[in-house]
């Protein structure tokens, strides 16, 4: 059999991990011929692919970002992109293609699946937004990257008695703010779920240094906004799937901080640093163990289904329900970090 592979969307910790795992059990167990797409959606548009071996795949294992290479390409937004799609399928002789992705690349699978494509989802994103799955991989590498950071920055806020604000990824929902600003022991921690109140934010952090504390940490996820109203923002380019490209919303708390609260603040934007590098082990456990479900999947002609994680268990749930709405930071979770504000 000959099966197709992309990954799409931004890169992730933890892809060549998937990428290795399906190789191996795919063409070393079951001697099925895997052909790699570059560019995500955009190369199987038009027809750019690599063969896969078992020998061209060695050593993927700790490498971060994708050897197939990524892009944030829509087919849907061309009249001719999904029949393009068809096409190169068809040509390259593909009976099933394994899509790496997050929510629009996996949104992409999932409307050509409802096409007739046969298609398995592997869930891939640093900011762990994907519904139907308790983890996605990327993320857990992306928390120790920012925990690490704040660590860091705590040197500075407290030699030099300063309001330190990070800003970290996630786009439409803030777990790596709140896992990075839990584990780092973040004073205030702002998400994307919550519009935030500036004067709160600045009354917290003169009441606490008022009770003696002479340096804050803030972390704040790159999607977090104020209350409307309340703080002016600056607007980005979008993408084709309609996002905007954020990053600034640190700067622009830093400085109102200052200007409100008196004492000094600077912001660091770790943006792609979160995303480069070796994955952790856990997420090379996971995205191997996604790698080989997502290639079992195949070999049996389970089609439509996205690999997933629930509990300790690897399982298979249809793409619709990891795609159809965002998973947002559990309120639970957020009360808990919640508690050692201020
Ligand atoms: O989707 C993952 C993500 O890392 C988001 O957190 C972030 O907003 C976006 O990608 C950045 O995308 P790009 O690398 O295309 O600017």
């Amino acid at each position: 059999m000959r099966i197709g592979m992309l990954t799409g969307g931004g890169d992730c910790p933890g892809l060549n991990a998937v990428i290795r795992a399906v190789v191996r059990k795919g063409e070393g167990q079951y001697g099925h011929n895997i052909v790699g797409y570059r560019h995500g959606w955009r190369g199987v548009m038009k027809g750019e692919s690599i063969d896969l071996s078992v020998g061209s795949t060695r050593g993927l294992l700790p490498r971060g970002g994708t050897i197939l290479g990524t892009s944030r390409t829509n087919p849907f937004k061309s009249d001719d992109g999904p029949q393009r799609v068809k096409s190169t399928l068809a040509r390259d002789r593909i009976e099933a293609l394994i899509a790496i992705g997050g929510e629009d690349t996996l949104g992409v699978a999932h409307k050509l699946a409802a096409d007739g494509v046969n298609v398995v989802g592997v869930p891939k994103t640093i900011d762990n937004d994907l519904s139907a799955t308790d983890f996605t991989f990327g993320f857990h590498t992306a928390v120790q990257i920012a925990t690490d950071a704040i660590d860091r920055l705590h040197t500075t806020a407290e030699s030099h008695d300063r309001v330190m604000v990070v800003e970290v990824m996630g786009r439409h929902a803030g777990w790596i703010a709140t896992y990075a600003g839990l584990a780092g022991g973040a004073d205030v921690i702002l998400v994307p779920e919550e519009p935030f109140d500036i004067e709160e934010v600045c009354d917290r952090i003169t009441h606490r240094h008022q009770r003696g504390a002479n340096f804050s940490i803030v972390v704040v996820a790159e999607g977090a906004v104020p209350v409307e109203g309340t703080m002016e923002l600056q607007s980005g380019e979008r993408d084709e799937f309609g996002h905007v490209r954020l990053g600034g919303i640190g700067t622009r708390l830093a400085e109102e901080i200052e200007e409100r609260t008196g004492f000094e603040a600077r912001t660091t934007q770790l943006g792609h640093v979160l995303r480069g590098g070796s994955p952790t082990a856990y997420d090379r456990v996971i995205a191997t163990r996604f790698g080989v479900e997502a290639i079992d999947a195949v070999h049996e002609g389970d089609y439509g289904v996205m690999v997933a994680l629930r509990g300790t268990e690897v399982v298979r749930v249809p793409i619709e329900e990891g795609v159809e709405r965002l998973k947002t930071v559990d309120r639970k979770l957020y009360d808990t970090a919640a508690v050692f504000f201020g």
